[in-house]
C-alpha cells in the first residue's frame, strides 16, 4: 500500500480580530508544525464573503492575518503563505465538490445551524451552506494529509473525507484509467484513491479556549463582549485586566485534572496556561494545585503577556509595512498556484473536461 507525501495544511478567515483562541487552537499549531513539516497556510479570503458580502477592509484584513502567521513564526519562505483568492484552483475545485456533497450534508453542519440559524432562507448566503465544500477544496486541492485545526472545524473535516471518498469512489474508473490516484486502505477496505483522507490535528490542551465571561460559550470574534476574549492586538495592561476579571469559582486549583471536570471556568484558565507554555494540564496543576486563582491569575498574567506581547509588537511592525507582506503573500500565491495547477490538470482529466 502507498501513502500520500505528508503535507500540512491550514487557513484563517480575515475577519475581525484575531483572538487567542485562533493563536492557540490553529497558528501557535501551525508554527510547531513547520519544523519537520511542508506546510501550506493559507488566509481564507474567499471563505469571509459567506456570512458578510461587503468588507470595509478586506486587503487590510487579509494583511493582518498574514502579519500574524509571521509574528507568530511562520517561515514563509521554508513553507508558503498566500491568500486563496489568488489561486483560481480553489474556487474551481469547490464547484465540482458542490457537485459531490449533498445537501443534506451541508445542512446538517452545525456551525451551518448555528450562523443561519433563526433566518429564514432569503437572508442566508448559498455560499454560507455551500462553505465547507470550497473548505475541502482549499485542502485537496494541495492533497493535503494534515490540517490543524481548533475543535469547532472538526465537523468540517470529517466532511472533507466524506467528499474525498465520494469522489474516489464515483471516479475510480476514470482515476485508474488516466494513470492517476495510488492505492490506500481506508480502515481495512484497500481503495485507488485521487485524493487523501485528511487527518485533522486537534490534540492539545486547548482544543477549544472558551469566552472569559463564561467557560459554556467558546472565545469568538462575534461575542459582543470584548472583555470575553484576549485579541492578539491587546497591550499588556488590557490582556491583565481581562484575565483578572476572568469569571471563576470560588475553589482553588485542584490537584489533578480530573478535578476540573463541572468547572470549565477553571478548567479553560489552566488550558491556556497549559498551551501557552507547551505543557499539559496535569504539568501545570503539579505547580499549581492546590493554590487559589490569586495566585494562579498572576502568573498566568505573566506567562500570557511574555509570549502575547512580543507577537503584538512585530504584527504592528508588519501591517505597518504593507509592501513587505504583499510580496511575501504573492510570492506564496505563485508558489501555491503551481502546485494546485498539477491538480486541477489532472481532476480535468479525470472529470472528462476536454482540454
Ligand atoms: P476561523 O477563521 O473561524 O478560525 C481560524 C482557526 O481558529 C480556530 N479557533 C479556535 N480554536 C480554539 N478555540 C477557539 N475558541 C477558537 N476559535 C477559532 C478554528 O478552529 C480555526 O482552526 N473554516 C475555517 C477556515 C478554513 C480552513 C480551511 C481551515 C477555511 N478553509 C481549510 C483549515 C483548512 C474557519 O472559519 O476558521
Amino acid at each position: 500500500m502507498a501513502e500520500f507525501q505528508k503535507l500540512v495544511f491550514s487557513g484563517v478567515q480575515p475577519t475581525g480580530n484575531l483572538h487567542l483562541g485562533n493563536y492557540l487552537g490553529a497558528i501557535r499549531k501551525f508554527v510547531a508544525l513547520q519544523k519537520d513539516n511542508d506546510c501550506i497556510y493559507c488566509v481564507v479570503d474567499e471563505h469571509a464573503l459567506t456570512a458578510q458580502l461587503v468588507h470595509e477592509d478586506l486587503r487590510g484584513q487579509t494583511r493582518a492575518i498574514a502579519a500574524a502567521y509571521i509574528a507568530s513564526g511562520i517561515d514563509p519562505k521554508k513553507h508558503i503563505v498566500f491568500n486563496q483568492s489568488a489561486v483560481a484552483g480553489h474556487a474551481e475545485l469547490a464547484w465540482i465538490f458542490n457537485c459531490v456533497a449533498r445537501i443534506g450534508w451541508m445542512e446538517r453542519m452545525t456551525q451551518f445551524k448555528d450562523k443561519a440559524g433563526g433566518k429564514n432562507a432569503e437572508q442566508v448566503s448559498l455560499g454560507l451552506l455551500a462553505y465547507p465544500s470550497l473548505m475541502a477544496a482549499d485542502i485537496l486541492l494541495y492533497r493535503a494529509t494534515h490540517v490543524p485545526v481548533g475543535d469547532d472545524q472538526k465537523q468540517h473535516l470529517e466532511l472533507t473525507r466524506d467528499i474525498a471518498q465520494k469522489f474516489n469512489i464515483d471516479f475510480s474508473a476514470n482515476i485508474r484509467k488516466e494513470g492517476y490516484g495510488i492505492d490506500i486502505k481506508v480502515g481495512d477496505e484497500p481503495v485507488h484513491a485521487y485524493f487523501p483522507m485528511v487527518e485533522p490535528l486537534i490534540d492539545g490542551p486547548a482544543p477549544r479556549v472558551m469566552s472569559l465571561r463564561d467557560g459554556t460559550k467558546k472565545m469568538s470574534k462575534s461575542d459582543p463582549s470584548d472583555l470575553s476574549r484576549i485579541n492578539l492586538m491587546d497591550d499588556a495592561e488590557t490582556i491583565s485586566k481581562k484575565i483578572r476579571k476572568a469569571k471563576t469559582d470560588p475553589d482553588g486549583l485542584p490537584s489533578e485534572p480530573e478535578g476540573l471536570k463541572g468547572r470549565p471556568e477553571a478548567d479553560n484558565l489552566v488550558g491556556i496556561y497549559a498551551a501557552l507554555s507547551d505543557k499539559t494540564k496535569a504539568d501545570v496543576l503539579a505547580d499549581y494545585g492546590g493554590q487559589q486563582f490569586s495566585v494562579f491569575k498572576p502568573a498566568l498574567i505573566e506567562l500570557a503577556v511574555s509570549v502575547l506581547a512580543p507577537i503584538t509588537e512585530e504584527m504592528r511592525r508588519l501591517t505597518g509595512d504593507t509592501s513587505h507582506i504583499d510580496a511575501i503573500l504573492r510570492d506564496g500565491g505563485e508558489r501555491a498556484n503551481a502546485r494546485a495547477e498539477k491538480t486541477m490538470k489532472e481532476v480535468r482529466d479525470i472529470i472528462g473536461f476536454l482540454r
